[in-house]
């Protein structure tokens, strides 16, 4: 199973992030792009990172209706995108919509995983406010295996839930991981952190680093470094 590094290219507009790539020179990270550059700038920057011969993780987490997420998943199948998302919450019925929609005519699709619990979400404000009575862990397990079971790739998660999803869901359910730190660096807002060479010992298949990469000063190396620790 290949395991790598996205970079999460928070940025807020076109030449942010083509100017971050061009430090690169011939190196092609994968890249996750979010909702702030997709809504400023639309497809085409899709379009032209994968141009540039980028893998993507389109991470729009998509949560509606199973027909509106099906017909949105074509559009995005049709962008060449990797790798994208929807929320686990939207149900199964949603989660086999989205991969039908994805799914190209000649079979192809890139990964689709979910989002669980946002790692925004407290177990108390879970419980208060959507309700859901049993704790946090619990709730992320089984919407990972819901998640499984209508048939999508993997969850984001914690590397620290990445051993618990796999025991739960099977070695080969991927589980994408954000929250990684190098041990010499500050948390920022992330709470519950690793870093990338403990990523690797928990099983995460794919691990998200952003501001370690992107706010260093040299960003090249810092990826250089990520890649290193994270596939040993
Ligand atoms: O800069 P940093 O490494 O904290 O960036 C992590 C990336 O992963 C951000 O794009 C953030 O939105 C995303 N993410 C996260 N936690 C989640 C889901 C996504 O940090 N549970």
């Amino acid at each position: 199973m290949a395991k790598d590094v996205i970079i999460a290219c928070d940025f807020s507009g076109r030449e942010e992030v083509l100017s971050f790539l061009d430090k690169f020179e011939g190196k092609k990270p994968f890249v996750k792009i979010g909702m702030e550059l997709f809504y400023a700038e639309g497809p085409q920057i899709v379009r032209d990172i994968k141009a540039r011969g980028h893998k993507i993780f389109l991470d729009l987490k998509l949560h509606d209706i199973p027909n509106t997420v099906k017909k949105s998943m074509s559009v995005l199948s049709s962008l060449d995108i990797d790798m994208c998302n929807v929320h686990a919450a939207g149900t199964s019925a949603m989660m086999q919509a989205a991969l039908e929609g994805l799914t190209r005519s000649d079979g192809t699709r890139p990964l689709l995983i979910a989002v669980t619990q946002l790692t925004s979400t407290s177990e108390e404000r879970m419980q208060s406010e959507l309700l859901i009575g049993k704790s946090l862990e619990e709730t992320v397990l089984h919407y990972a295996e819901n998640t499984k079971l209508s048939g999508l790739d993997g969850i984001v998660c914690s590397p620290l839930e990445a051993e618990k999803v796999k025991e739960r869901c099977g070695k080969d359910f991927l589980t994408i991981t954000p929250g990684v730190r190098f041990a010499d660096a500050k948390a920022d807002d992330q709470v519950r952190i690793t870093t990338p060479a403990k990523a690797r010992e928990l099983g995460s298949d794919y691990i998200v680093v952003g501001r370690p990469i992107t706010a260093a000063a040299d960003p090249v190396e810092a990826y250089e470094r990520c890649l290193k620790e994270f596939l040993g």
